[in-house]
C-alpha cells in the first residue's frame, strides 16, 4: 500500500520534516534566530515533533511504502497529485475551531481513504460544549456546564464553585493551568476573562469533578472495538500544594523525559464494577460521537464515585519514547502492542472500513 502520513509539525521545528536527522526533545522550547518564536508558551502544544512524525513513519514503513505530507497550504495539491491508497492522519489542522477537520474534509473531497474520525466528529469533539450536548442527549454522564462567549456576559455570570474554566476548543492542556480550578466567583470571573482575552475564544465553565481521573484508549470499530487497559492519573505525584488537575504545567513542565513524574498507573487499580462502568461509558461515548479507528477518552469520577466524561480526543497524542509518558502508547503496550504494532493496528482498522485489507 502507498500510505501518506499527514501531519502538522511544531513551529519551532518547522524546517523540512523529511530532512531533519536530530530532532530536539518534546519538552524543550528551543528558539533559533531564524525561526518564529511561539507567541505563548503553549501555542503549538498540539502539533507533533519531528521525532513523533518519524517514529510513526518508521512504524508504518514496516509494512507499507510511506510518504510524508505536511498539512500546510500545499497539502490539497500534493494529495491530489500523489493519490495515496490511504492517508494516516495525525494532522491537528491549522486555524479555527474546526481545524482538525481540514485534512479529512480535503480527503473526502478527493475520495482518498484515511484513518480516524471524519470531519464532523473531529469538529464536534474539538468543541467541548458541542460534544457535551450530544452526550447529554444520549444520557452519557458529563459535568454540568456553561459557555461564556464574550466579556459582556461576565456581568450576569454566576456558576457554582468549585468550577473548571477552560478554552472551548483546545487540546493538549492548552489554556488549562493550575489556576483553571476556581474556588470563588471572583476567581471565576478572572479566569473566564483571561481565557476569552488570551485565547480569543469562548470559555467553558464546568462543574468540578473531585474524584479519581482516568484516560481510556479505544482501538477499532464496531464489534471489534477494544477498550485498552485503563490509565489512572495519580495527582499525588504532582508537586505538593498544587490542584489535582492534569494542567499544562503537569503535562509539559513538571513532567520531563529527563525526570519523569510517576503520574500514570496502568492498568488502573479498579474493582470490577467501576472498571465495567468506565468501559461502558467510554464505549457509549465512542459510539454516539461516531469515533473511528481510535480515540482517547478522559474520564473523572464525580462526588458520588460515578464516572463522567471530560473530553474525547479522536487524534490522541502518541509520543514514541517510553519516557515521554504518552497515554495511548502506554495503554497499548499494556495490551501487548508495541508502538509499531499499535500504529499498524490503527491503520488496519481504517483499511478494513474501506475493504482494503
Ligand atoms: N470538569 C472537570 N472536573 C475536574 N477536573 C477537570 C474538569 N475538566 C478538566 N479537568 C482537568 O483538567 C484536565 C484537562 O482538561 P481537558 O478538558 O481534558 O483538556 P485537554 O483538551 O487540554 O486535555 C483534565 O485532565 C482534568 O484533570
Ligand atoms: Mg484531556
Amino acid at each position: 500500500m502507498d500510505v501518506a502520513l499527514v501531519y502538522n509539525v511544531k513551529k519551532e521545528e518547522a524546517v523540512d520534516a523529511a530532512s531533519v536527522a536530530q530532532p530536539s526533545s518534546q519538552n524543550q522550547h528551543t528558539t533559533h534566530t531564524n525561526i518564529q518564536v511561539a507567541p505563548s508558551a503553549d501555542a503549538f502544544a498540539e502539533w507533533d515533533t519531528i521525532e513523533t512524525i518519524h517514529a510513526v513513519r518508521d512504524a508504518l514503513s514496516l509494512r507499507h511504502s510511506v510518504s510524508l505530507i505536511e498539512a500546510d497550504d500545499n497539502a490539497f495539491n500534493t494529495l491530489r497529485s500523489d493519490q495515496p491508497d490511504i492517508v494516516f492522519n495525525i494532522a491537528e489542522g491549522r486555524f479555527g475551531a474546526s481545524r482538525e477537520a481540514q485534512i479529512p474534509a480535503m480527503l473526502e473531497m478527493l475520495n482518498i481513504p484515511y484513518t480516524g474520525s471524519d470531519p464532523l466528529t473531529l469538529s464536534v469533539c474539538l468543541d467541548k460544549s458541542r460534544a457535551k450536548e450530544i452526550l447529554s442527549y444520549y444520557n452519557v454522564a458529563n459535568p454540568k456546564f456553561a459557555v461564556i462567549s464574550s466579556l459582556s456576559e461576565l456581568q450576569s455570570l454566576s456558576f457554582p464553585v468549585p468550577a473548571m474554566v477552560k478554552p472551548l476548543f483546545e487540546g493538549s492542556s492548552k489554556g488549562i493551568f493550575n489556576s483553571s480550578l476556581v474556588h470563588s466567583q471572583e476567581e471565576l470571573v478572572k479566569q473566564v476573562k483571561s481565557v476569552v482575552e488570551e485565547y480569543g475564544q469562548p470559555a467553558l465553565i464546568e462543574e468540578f469533578l473531585p474524584g479519581r481521573e482516568f484516560t481510556v484508549a479505544m482501538l477499532g470499530n464496531g464489534n471489534e472495538l477494544n477498550v485498552l487497559p485503563i490509565v489512572e492519573i495519580k495527582f499525588d505525584s504532582l508537586p505538593s500544594g498544587v490542584n489535582p488537575i492534569y494542567s499544562y504545567e503537569a503535562k509539559w513542565i513538571w513532567d520531563q523525559s529527563s525526570n519523569p513524574l510517576e503520574i500514570f498507573e496502568c492498568p488502573a487499580k479498579l474493582d470490577n464494577s467501576l472498571k465495567t462502568a468506565i468501559e461502558t461509558l467510554c464505549r457509549n461515548t465512542y459510539n454516539v460521537l461516531r469515533c473511528r479507528d481510535w480515540s482517547r477518552i478522559d474520564v473523572r469520577l464525580d462526588q458520588n464515585g460515578r464516572p463522567n466524561i471530560i473530553e474525547i480526543n479522536p487524534l490522541p497524542g502518541i509520543l514514541p519514547k517510553i519516557e515521554d509518558n504518552s497515554c495511548f502508547p502506554k495503554a497499548a503496550r499494556m495490551a501487548g502492542l508495541n508502538y509499531n504494532q499499535m500504529l499498524n493496528t490503527v491503520l488496519d482498522a481504517g483499511l478494513k472500513r474501506y475493504n482494503l485489507l
